[in-house]
């Protein structure tokens, strides 16, 4: 890693600030309109980052997921596999959220088999995830959501948090945790687009408690997507997702990791053994124990044979090829 320093000068200023810009009208009558219609006043007032997703390097992804909160990882599956993951998630009865029956999902989908199992050891996604976490991976939970024509919008919310809630239980209490989100349909800005307040996950302001919920925020970016795309989100960043106005439904499955050490405030319940041994040697290298933590509560001062060097808290691993 040291040989790879850089000035610092010559790490572009996009990366340390998304640049974004408002976007695009979708029509001439939309430029043209200038009545408040609240559904084209929302589209006008969002902004994309203009970020060139598949040219980051190792060291800029993991800058975006530890600073900005969030990273897009493009065409992480192809046109075969998504194929082969709708022809399940189409099998799925479902159930609607409080707020709609538009937005709906089922969770704990991680033993259906087939190609929705497989998805939790996906190759692209835990080679990363070992670079990030600079060990083995533990998969929290995995769920599959769909937003129907006439979604509302999922509010700006944090998945994290750190004494449990009702929605979440303790499973997303770790200290450290990513939520994958692969998306099975384009996301347009029409059909329930990602959004996101970056950073907003290292605020010590009263105002990023996990616990809060916002209706929208001035600085929320809009994330639109290809089908195939993933898009990762530190546990803490607030996010949602924009309405869904237009015709067709938008498919998402979503598997939460974290590293070894990082494990719940409580204790979360053991996957079955029986499950576990219908799995593939992958998934089920990825389907530890889920309480694990690497706790040292009692260790003194000064423990015996310290290191002296941890790539993974080096400031130049935002530098990595
Ligand atoms: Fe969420």
């Amino acid at each position: 890693m040291r040989q790879q320093r850089k000035d610092i000068g010559s790490i572009k200023n996009a990366l340390f600030y998304p640049s974004s810009e408002p976007i695009k009208p979708l029509s001439n009558k939309l430029m043209a309109h200038e009545t408040v219609d609240p559904v084209l006043a929302d589209l006008q007032r969002r902004r994309t980052p203009t970020v060139n997703w598949a040219s980051l390097s190792l060291g800029e992804r993991i800058r975006y997921i530890e600073v900005e909160g969030f990273l897009l990882m493009p065409r992480m599956l192809d046109e075969d596999q998504i194929a082969q993951l709708k022809r399940q998630t189409s099998t799925f009865s479902t159930t609607a959220v409080s707020y709609s029956e538009k937005q709906r999902g089922k969770r704990a989908i991680q033993w259906t088999g087939g190609a929705v199992t497989e998805l939790i050891a996906h190759p692209p996604m835990i080679d990363f995830l070992k670079r990030l976490f600079g060990d083995s991976v533990i998969m929290m939970d995995y769920a599959y959501a769909r937003s129907e024509p006439g979604h509302p919008g999922i509010s700006l919310h944090a998945d994290g948090q750190p004494w449990g809630s009702k929605i979440f239980g303790a499973a997303h209490s770790c200290p450290r945790l990513i939520r994958c989100l692969y998306y099975l349909d384009d996301l347009t800005p029409e059909i329930s687009p990602f959004r996101v307040v970056p950073r907003s996950h290292l605020s010590f302001h009263n105002d990023g408690n996990p616990y809060l919920r916002y209706e929208r925020h001035p600085g929320e970016l809009m994330i639109t997507a290809q089908a195939g795309d993933a898009v990762l989100i530190n546990q803490n960043v607030f996010h949602g997702n924009y309405p869904n106005i237009g015709n067709s439904f938008r498919e998402m499955l979503a598997i939460a990791y974290r590293p070894s050490w990082a494990g719940p405030a409580d204790p979360v319940e053991a996957w079955p053994e029986e499950m576990v041994a219908r799995c593939s040697a992958d998934v089920q290298d990825v389907l530890k124990d889920r309480s694990q933590r690497i706790w040292a509560h009692d260790a003194p001062d000064k423990p015996d044979n310290m290191p002296i060097d941890a790539p993974g808290i080096d400031p130049e691993r935002w530098e990595l090829k």
